[in-house]
């Protein structure tokens, strides 16, 4: 983690720098996507008051731009010098971001970038899911907690017997139970949601037994559960099996793709098999997917 880093307001004369290091990074795509990078766009749709400057050692080396829109905050964009990536400082920033967003009381915080910026998994790493895909651009969102003060922890073995039931309940997968991969959705002492990622095979994972109790449904805990398993979790591929009438939720939140089962690594294919025989008396259709 870089050392003495800070956070300042954006005055006229740093402009010029915000505009140069957006030439240096984003440049390339708009080029590849936008057909090219355009002066006067960029000064028109600039406004300082929006934009935080992050220096180190009094040095710039950085910055954001965010604007508030209702409840929901847009990250207009995020860059770091080049010479200081990868070292915490977008990290940094982010957090600052996000802690603001909170304090504000915003529903969430969303973002555009384009497909094949590596950014992307600087988001994804930091919790962000893709809601949707757009031409060239994916729109990331991160949902920020409601009035509920739900906590996001990693579970210990006291909470084993309640994850158990909470998976019966919700006739989720009890195999392979390993406490330390899961994560729990806590109001106060109640565990209200799970989620892990198991093992499969020797080196297969799979996104599974995620499920929320049903007071709890539709409040946004199973997104920020998978947000949380996704930033903790490096490894990609992570395959799921779901019900068909999930897909959209996976799709949206995480960005999971449908993959057919004969493209499905050998020890995930005897998975899907068995939970496919599991399944088979209650007619449910079951999907797999993955998330790359
Ligand atoms: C995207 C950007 C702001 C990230 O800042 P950064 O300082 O490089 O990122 P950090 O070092 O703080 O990374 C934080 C975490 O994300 C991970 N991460 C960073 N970039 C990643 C990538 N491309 N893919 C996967 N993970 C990544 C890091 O490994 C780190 O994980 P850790 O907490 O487990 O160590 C920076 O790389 C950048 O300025 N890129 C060019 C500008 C740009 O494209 N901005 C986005 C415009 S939409």
């Amino acid at each position: 983690m870089l050392k003495d880093l800070s956070l300042r307001k954006c005055a006229e004369e740093d402009l010029d720098f915000v505009h140069d290091l957006s030439i240096f990074s984003m440049k390339e795509f708009v080029d590849r996507h936008w057909g090219g990078w355009s002066e006067e766009l960029f000064w028109a749709d600039i406004d300082k008051i929006n934009i935080t400057i992050l220096e180190q050692s009094g040095k710039r080396v950085g910055f954001f731009d965010t604007v508030n829109e209702g409840d929901m905050m847009r990250l207009r964009n995020i860059q770091v010098e080049q010479s200081l990536q990868g070292q915490g400082a977008g990290k940094y920033m982010m957090e600052k971001i996000i802690d603001e967003a909170q304090k504000l009381k915003m529903a969430k915080i969303i973002l555009r970038v384009f497909v094949d910026n590596p950014a992307v998994g600087f988001y994804e790493r930091l919790g962000f899911g893709v809601v949707e895909k757009e031409g060239g651009s994916l729109v990331m969102e991160w949902v920020v907690e409601s009035d509920l003060e739900i906590d996001y922890v990693g579970a210990t073995e006291e909470d084993e017997n309640v994850i158990r039931d909470i998976i019966e309940i919700l006739a989720g997968d009890n195999t392979n139970f390993d406490i330390d991969r899961f994560i729990v959705a806590k109001d106060g002492d109640r565990i209200v949601g799970c989620a892990r990622t198991k093992i499969v095979g020797d080196n297969c994972l799979e996104l599974a037994s995620v499920g929320v109790l049903p007071a709890y449904q539709g409040l946004g805990i199973g997104s920020r559960l998978l947000q949380e398993i996704l930033a903790k979790e490096k490894q990609r591929p992570i395959y799921l099996l779901t019900g068909a009438q999930h897909e959209n939720f996976y799709n949206q939140k995480v960005g999971a793709e449908i993959i057919a089962p004969e493209k499905l690594p050998c020890a995930f294919r005897k998975e899907y098999e068995r939970v496919i025989g599991v399944f088979l008396g209650n007619k449910t259709e079951v999907i797999a997917m993955v998330i790359k």
